[in-house]
């Protein structure tokens, strides 16, 4: 990670549990080639020993704001403006409130209110305390002043509960910190994308569903994880390993995905739709399986699923928004179509049958956009990813610099 050579990182460090993974991103930071000062709170010191910390990065860990010899050396304020960047892992939602109330009473928020580099924190906490309306209001309020988040992920945590709010992987952290630097594209971006199949049920046994077998998506989100991106990936069933470093949220059917990506679609920048979301699903799913019982026919009335892109794309404040077309005939003309019906501001076509899009692992894609188009030819779902990323990267920034002159 070239990228992160010569950088100076203060790595903040809060009473967390997850505060023993600390040692494992100091080390992962230190060997990218960053320089790493710890600083951590005094109640952290419960939860990882300073010896360790001092030990990997080489540089006495600072705790206290009046350490007489510490202020002699290099005062706080000096600190404030030798760090390149200031990265809080684990921030938890204490520290997070008092980030958003600009209170200043240790070491770590004295720095983070002195020092005008850019601030990551990574989240950590129990899934409820993530989940509070006042975590929720300090989180909106920071990232309204440019503080980005990493994560929090999903999952088993370690009071037993399972949900929002485990820290980032510390090779997560250390990716991202590697893009900031680097200066992907879309570095600091918080994209939300719907990858694979829905999946309709019709009795407890059987379901509705679709070819898709999540391989473009899975590709985009690599390649927009690689451009810095910070991405939170609404999922249908597919057998495909999470991309590193994304928040993964797993769904079956549309209406699950109607509701993940309305839980997150505030607080994103980008909206990649990817998924093949099914358009029906049965009206009436039977509590119990359906017997043949001797007849030749079988109807199932179905209904319509919201469509999650056109409604996404209809918010008053929306993000930028991405949608795929798969067409079987004049892909240009009903991909064009589709992308004014539904006010996108950019649509990847693809044409399918003939061995084709789902399940291959290639394919050719049109993606057309207001006033510009571009065929990729046939390549790899990766090559396409990387150069629809790109496509993406270029007409949000466009966009923002119009929006914002
Ligand atoms: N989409 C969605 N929610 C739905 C249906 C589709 O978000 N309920 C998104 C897909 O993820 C994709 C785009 O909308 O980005 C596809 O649009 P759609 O009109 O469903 O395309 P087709 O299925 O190809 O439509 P049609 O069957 O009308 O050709």
């Amino acid at each position: 990670m070239l990228a992160l050579r010569g950088r100076r990182v203060l790595l903040g460090i809060t009473a967390g549990i997850a505060a023993y993974k600390g040692a494992e991103l100091a080390r992962l930071l230190v060997r990218a080639g960053a320089e790493v000062q710890v600083v951590m709170t005094p109640a952290a010191g419960e939860f990882i020993g300073r010896l360790t910390l001092q030990a990997i990065t080489g540089r006495e860990v600072r705790q206290s704001l009046f350490d007489v010899s510490h202020e002699a050396a290099m005062g706080h304020i000096e600190l404030a403006r030798w760090a390149d960047l200031v990265l809080i892992a684990p921030a938890t939602a204490d520290v997070i409130a008092q980030l958003a109330a600009g209170t200043a009473r240790d070491l770590l928020t004295t720095l983070c209110l002195a020092s005008e580099a850019p601030l990551l924190l990574a989240p950590a906490m129990n899934q409820a305390m993530w989940r509070h309306p006042a975590t929720r209001d300090n989180v909106a309020r920071l990232m309204q002043r440019g503080v980005r988040f990493l994560g929090p992920a999903d999952g088993e945590q370690a009071c037993g509960d399972v949900g929002p709010g485990r820290m980032l992987e510390p090779a997560a952290i250390a990716d991202r910190v590697g893009a900031h630097f680097g200066g992907g594209r879309l570095a600091g971006r918080r994209v939300l994308l719907t990858a694979g199949p829905t999946r309709e049920a019709l009795d407890p046994v059987r379901f509705l569903g679709n070819r898709s077998s999540g391989k473009m998506g899975y590709a985009l989100a690599d390649a927009l994880l690689a451009q810095g991106a910070d991405l939170v990936l609404v999922s249908g069933p597919v057998a495909l390993p999470t991309p590193r470093g994304a928040k993964r949220i797993d769904v079956e059917s549309a209406l699950q995905m109607y509701d993940a990506v309305f839980a997150h679609v505030a607080e994103a920048d980008i909206f990649v739709a990817c998924a093949a979301v099914a358009d029906y699903r049965p009206g009436d799913v039977m509590g119990e399986k359906i017997k043949k019982d001797g007849a030749e026919r079988l109807s199932i009335e179905c209904v319509r699923n919201p469509d999650i892109l056109a409604e996404v794309a209809a918010l008053e404040r929306r993000p930028f928004c991405v949608g795929f077309a798969a067409e079987t005939h004049d892909v240009e003309a009903h991909a064009e179509r589709k992308r004014r019906a539904k006010g996108l501001d950019m649509i990847a076509a693809n044409q399918v049958g003939a061995s084709q899009g789902f399940e291959a692992d290639d394919n050719a894609l049109l993606v057309i956009w207001e006033g510009g188009r571009e065929a990729t030819g046939r390549q790899s779902k990766v090559r396409l990813a990387t150069r629809l990323t790109e496509l993406i990267a270029e007409r949000f920034d466009a966009q923002t610099a119009t929006q914002n002159p």
